[in-house]
């Protein structure tokens, strides 16, 4: 029997649908080497993430179609990942990262802080480069639950001195929390406020990453606007409790954001909704219909428990240090729907579609 071609194998993989980017993954340009050898075909699926919740299940389909082809007797097929960023100019204040993504709530208190160390730590865990920069000015907790206890070091590079960003469980992280003194309450001004944040980017050694997540502080204040205009920001993620839903609180965040985008000219989707501490006595499922409502997607929910609490004392994100557990399957669930939301995002950006 004739060995079978390039032609026949592209041929059969055109079948199979990126289901989040609702395209077939040889238009995609997701298939990469193929190697033929007699019956033997094997060829990489190269995703726009290596967070894609549906890499096992195109994997199997890629691999039941090519062995289907006549004359093929085995498949290898090899998954692999390039996360694709937004064009970037050198004059840029992060060139080197993919994609910043903001965690922001309408009010405080809601886990805004605890689910950016779990998103960012499972991320990290599929294999994404990942950077977690807390900019809550007002109350930096991220070296706490990230279990950091020193100070960054500088470095020279040939702009000067620059902070190093500290690795802790798979992220690079830097937070507010290191160069202010604890004991001393610090009142921002507008302007201070702008340039130490600006200084978080600028004067710190991020280099290559795919994702940056940036904890925000609560509510609508100054630094959500600073960041819009200071770096484009691939999305943001807003969470909410069943009671804020309830209270109408979290729609705040959504809202402020929408402004945002009309006053900096950018714009800033809305990469979705996390309902935290959900099945607490005001329920649940409320914060999917509020995604709904906005028309906006909604990544998931995070079960209340008190684990939660002790995975930020301990220093340990929930999601590494009880990986069975409903919440870190939680975790790992909305770093996929994230990360496959930022790549729908970018792929719309591409196109020419507004990336909504
Ligand atoms: N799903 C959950 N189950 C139980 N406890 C949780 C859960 N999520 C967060 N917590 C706890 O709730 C408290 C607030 O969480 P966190 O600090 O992450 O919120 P935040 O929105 O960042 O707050 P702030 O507005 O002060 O920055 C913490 O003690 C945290 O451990
Ligand atoms: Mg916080």
């Amino acid at each position: 029997m004739a060995a079978v071609t390039e032609t026949q194998v592209l041929d059969a993989l055109r079948g199979i649908e990126d289901p989040d980017l609702r395209r077939d993954i040889v238009t995609l340009g997701f298939v990469k080497d193929i190697k033929i050898c007699d019956g033997n075909v094997a060829f990489k699926i190269e995703l726009t993430t290596p967070a894609c919740p549906v890499k096992d299940q195109l994997k199997a389909q890629a691999q039941q179609a090519v062995a289907g082809l006549p004359g093929v007797t085995q498949v290898a097929v090899e998954m692999t990942a390039q996360v694709r960023g937004r064009e970037t100019s050198p004059q840029e204040l992060i060139p080197g990262v993919r994609h910043v993504i903001a965690v922001a709530s309408g009010k405080g208190g809601v886990g805004k802080s605890t689910v950016s160390a779990n998103l960012a730590a499972a991320l990290a865990l599929t294999g994404a480069k990942v950077g977690l920069l807390d900019a809550d000015v007002y109350g930096p907790t991220i070296p706490l639950l990230m279990g950091i206890r020193k100070k960054p070091l500088m470095t020279e590079t040939p702009d000067g001195p620059k902070i190093v960003p500290i690795a802790a469980h798979g992220v690079l992280v830097i937070s507010m929390g290191f160069f202010i003194d604890e004991n001393q309450a610090i009142v921002w001004r507008g302007p201070m406020l702008g340039k130490a944040l600006h200084q978080l980017f600028s004067d710190v050694v991020w280099g290559d990453l795919d994702y940056l997540i940036v904890d925000l502080p609560p509510g609508t204040g100054d630094v959500p606007m600073s960041l819009a205009q200071m770096v484009p920001l691939s999305g943001v993620v807003v969470v909410m409790t069943p009671q804020q839903v309830a209270q109408d609180i979290g729609n705040k965040s959504v809202m402020m954001f929408r402004t945002l985008e009309q006053s900096t000219g950018r714009t800033i989707p809305i990469l979705g909704i996390v309902e935290n501490m959900s099945g607490s006595v005001f329920g649940t499922g409320g914060a999917e219909r509020a995604a709904e409502r906005f028309g906006v997607p909604f990544l998931g929910r995070v079960p209340l428990d008190p684990r939660i609490c002790e995975g930020g004392d301990s220093g340990t994100p929930a999601l590494l240090l009880a990986p069975d557990s409903e919440q870190a399957e939680a975790f790992r669930h909305i770093a996929g729907t994230l990360a496959a939301q930022v790549s729908i995002v970018q792929y719309g950006r591409k196109a020419g579609g507004s990336g909504r």
